[in-house]
């Protein structure tokens, strides 16, 4: 289906993406000090430039792992499904873990991902959240930490696709239609 015209405006800057990762790098350093190695987990694919700045700022041993939820395209129902498209390569019991997400919408997604990874018991389990938008949320689910809070705009960029396309922005944006 062709894409109705749109233009992007700028809503948050690399600059200022790059200063918050700074600071939420240095929290979850203090949070995770003294850990022997924390399993940094990606929800693929919108966390993939997130995650890849995160961890470069975090000064703890670290090992990177990816799981990929299914995406529930543009269906509105609350009885959304979340099936696990792609699983973690390793073990996580026992092991202090961080769960890096790009944005949390209805918290659909998250809060399945999070009881999932928490019944695989791991010693700690925290979130991280780029994105979040309150005022959409369905589901009780609160990140240990959140980048932002934005109103209920349709965001792409730095990571975050409108139909695949746009995750390659370093900035935050907002989709304008124009017809
Ligand atoms: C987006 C986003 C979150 C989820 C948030 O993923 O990355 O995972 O939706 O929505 P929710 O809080 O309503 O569950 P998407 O399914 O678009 O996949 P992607 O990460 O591959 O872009």
């Amino acid at each position: 289906m062709p894409h109705r015209p749109y233009v992007i405006d700028q809503m948050i800057s690399a600059k200022a993406i790059s200063a918050r990762v700074e600071a939420l790098s240095h929290e979850i350093t203090a949070h995770f000090k003294g850990t022997n190695k924390l399993i940094v987990v990606g929800l693929l694919r919108g966390s993939f430039v997130f995650i890849a700045d995160l961890v470069r700022e975090l000064d703890l041993p670290v090992e990177v792992d990816f799981l990929e939820a299914s995406s529930y395209g543009d269906a509105m129902s609350s009885s959304r499904e979340v099936r696990i498209l792609k699983d973690l390569r390793g073990e996580i019991a026992g092991r202090d873990v961080l769960v890096v997400e790009d944005i949390v919408d209805t918290g659909f997604t998250l809060s399945h991902v999070v009881r999932l990874l928490k019944s695989r018991e791991p010693k700690r389990l925290e979130v991280c959240v780029l994105l979040d938008k309150p005022s959409r949320r369905e589901v009780d689910i609160k990140a240990t930490w959140t980048g932002f809070q934005i109103p209920d705009e349709f965001v792409v960029g730095y990571g975050i696709d409108f139909a695949q396309r746009n995750r390659n922005l370093p900035y935050i944006g907002k989709v304008r239609f124009t017809d």
